[in-house]
């Protein structure tokens, strides 16, 4: 972290105005791509290592080594750093409870905790290279569990906790899981959320798990079943244990996060300890320009890639002060976020466009109850962000003086590609545009054969050189690794976005070029809803499509053809979104449902989804009458015409 300067940000507000890139950056990006393995040397020895590295890189394609034989520890980056300097007084966690509980965590007591429950983990005989999964709601103990894996050399998986039992399984049953940690329960809208009664449903299926940590937080009655399950001991007295956090190797996976794709099955994403802390310790200084009287509010779930890199490794590993948020956003009221800004002073602020469109809704009354002149940079992530959206957030948010940076990542990417990045230079902001790829990220926009577009065309985004956040593998499944991200444009990884360059070489990001869903933000892939919904006993085939939505970016619409014989039916619509919130999460709920005689397929079996597509949105049929794989002409007029298309939603057969 530098020094404590005043933040002037005034200078880096510019929007719309035509300006390249800042020199400085300029300069930095070209020395990255023209000598990376010099440039990432430098960055690398920012962090603490317990050993320095024999190489940079070691690239076998598709997989990348970064710092191959240096050994460190995330933990130690994290904590151990800080509680050695003056922060170990200083805030780490800024915890605010949904029911205005709230808990001031400073590095030492994160310190204190993250040994604590290192020492219980231990006592379970977890040791390192296990897994450990995690399914718990936003309370400090999630962090500190994290930490507590890194540091023993665990491999966390966290399961976001709006997940269903069954969702537990398949990740446990992947990566068979000795422990799993939970709470009583977690608050929604005042409500509690049973999650140790949902890991007790789950359980029997995941006969790797032999412990269960409980954390106390809802109070309720749970069962505990004697020598399976333990609680976490509050009782902090013969708790100063010190657990000697485990140098590992740089390459050593420091977690496990599942995200959807193109098929049925989520993907392990696995991400390792050496490039990943480097890439999100410099990745986080240049966008968010942390200083050391910043406080930090990042509003995603820690069930999230953004929640791994952006409220744990990146701000702890520079001793950062970082709120976290147990709640919904709007409760008990619309201003609960603009609330919590105000309480806590916070002075980066960084969302979602779904989001920022919901308190657009709602009016600029709300924020305007509250004083945010604390707040000096915003950011958004997740999806791409409309101008409108753009503007509120400027205006409303923050009082037209603080830049966005709109932050283009994903899951694999481990840390942030695409953004601003006013740590490194002012820079002129186009509303919509990420702008520029991060020093030592090398992208293009390509067309489907691999060359790359002019200035204006639209095409797909790829990465043509290995960084160091980049994952390390897919989990226990190294075809799926190639097949997904490095068989479409040989030598390079794809993204799966559609992008655009403009004449200023700003980034365009322009959504998912993959049968991958945006939803309010989360990742849901079309074959994953399909496979869910034909597991009811009522449904023969399933076809899902994303049509544009105001709100939530893009919302799932989904059609089905049921068993012969079976009347469709209201109660059997809500029947089969029941058993897909089951199944896959409450995300995945269809905007709309229809019944139809069959979905449109090639002659291989492929569902034509540009078909369900036009029929979902209504839009002109014109341009479908190319040939999609093998169907031909008439194919895709007969299905057309089966789904009732007459040029605008919804079919005919169907109510809503
Ligand atoms: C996909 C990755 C890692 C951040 C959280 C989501 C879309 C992400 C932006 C942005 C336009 C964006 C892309 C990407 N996306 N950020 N700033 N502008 N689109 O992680 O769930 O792995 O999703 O989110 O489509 O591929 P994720």
């Amino acid at each position: 972290m530098d020094d404590i300067r005043a933040p002037d940000r005034a200078s880096s507000i510019s929007t719309g105005v035509r300006v390249w890139p800042s020199k400085r950056y300029a300069k930095m990006h070209r020395d990255s791509i023209e000598d990376p393995e010099a440039f990432w040397d430098q960055q690398a020895r920012k962090l603490e290592w317990q050993k320095t590295w024999d190489h940079v890189l070691e690239w076998k394609e598709p997989y990348g080594r970064w710092f191959v034989g240096g050994k460190l520890n995330a933990c130690h980056q994290c904590v151990d750093r800080h509680v050695h300097t003056w922060r170990r007084s200083k805030v780490a966690i800024y915890w605010e409870g949904e029911n205005g509980e709230t808990r001031v965590l400073s590095y030492s007591t994160l310190f204190r905790e993250v040994n604590h429950f290192a020492h219980m983990l231990l006592s379970l005989g977890v040791t390192k290279g296990d897994r450990v999964a995690l399914y718990l709601p936003m309370i400090p103990e999630l962090p500190v569990a994290m930490l507590a894996c890194a540091r023993i050399g665990a491999v966390h998986t966290v399961i976001f906790s709006g997940f269903s039992a069954q969702a537990i399984c398949g990740r446990i049953g992947d990566t068979r899981a000795k422990v799993i940690v939970t709470s009583d329960g977690g608050l929604r809208r005042g409500k509690i959320v049973p999650l140790k009664d949902i890991v007790d449903q789950a359980l029997p299926a995941c006969p790797s798990v032999e412990n269960v940590i409980v954390v106390r937080r809802t109070g309720q009655a749970i069962h505990m079943r004697e020598g399976r399950d333990h609680w976490l001991s509050k009782d902090m007295t013969g708790a100063h244990v010190f657990v000697e956090p485990v140098a590992v190797e740089s390459s050593h996976p420091l977690y496990v996060l599942y995200t959807s794709g193109t098929t049925g099955k989520p993907k392990g994403i696995v991400h390792g300890t050496g490039g990943y802390m480097v890439f999100n310790y410099v990745a986080y200084q240049w966008v968010f320009d942390i200083r050391e009287e910043s406080v930090y509010w990042c509003t995603a779930d820690v069930g999230w890639v953004t929640g791994h890199s952006q409220i744990v490794y990146a701000p702890l590993s520079h001793g950062a002060a970082v709120v976290l948020y147990e709640g919904a956003p709007d409760y008990p009221a619309v201003d609960r976020w603009w609330d919590i800004i105000e309480k806590y002073g916070v002075s980066i602020f960084y969302t979602s466009p779904t989001a920022i469109r919901m308190f657009m809704r709602h009016g600029e009354k709300w924020p305007a109850r509250h004083d945010m002149s604390s707040l000096n940079l915003l950011g958004s992530v997740g999806e791409p962000i409309n101008p409108e959206a753009w503007y509120w957030y400027f205006r409303h948010i923050g009082g037209e003086r603080c830049p966005i940076v709109d932050t283009w990542w994903q899951t694999e990417t481990g840390g942030i590609m695409i953004s601003p990045t006013p740590g490194i230079d002012p820079l002129a902001l186009k509303p919509g545009s990420a702008t520029f790829p991060l020093p030592g990220v090398d992208v293009a926009v390509v067309d489907a054969r691999g060359n790359e577009l002019e200035a204006g065309e639209t095409g797909y985004l790829i990465i043509r050189k290995p960084w160091p956040g980049m994952l390390l593998d897919v989990y226990e499944d190294p075809a799926r690794y190639r097949e997904a991200y490095w068989s479409r444009f040989p030598g390079s990884y794809y993204t799966g976005d559609f992008a655009m360059r403009d004449e200023d070489g700003y980034f365009w990001l322009l959504g998912r070029a993959d049968e991958v869903l945006k939803v309010a933000g989360h990742r849901l892939g079309t074959a994953e809803i399909e496979d869910a919904a034909i597991a009811h006993p009522a449904v023969a085939e399933a076809g899902v499509t994303g049509r544009p939505d105001e709100l939530k970016g893009e919302t799932i619409v989904l059609f089905v053809t049921l068993k012969e014989g079976i009347p469709p039916s209201d109660a059997l619509k809500k029947e089969i979104a029941d058993l897909l919130r089951e199944t896959i999460g409450p995300v995945a709920a269809p905007g709309e449902m229809y019944f139809v005689d069959s979905i449109p397929k090639t002659r291989s079996g492929k569902i034509m989804r540009r078909v369900l597509k036009a029929v979902a949105s209504g839009k002109d049929i014109g341009d479908l009458t190319t040939l999609e794989d093998e169907a031909s002409v008439e194919e895709v007029r007969n299905a057309l015409a089966r789904l009732g298309h007459t040029g605008a939603p919804p079919p005919a057969d169907s109510s809503h």
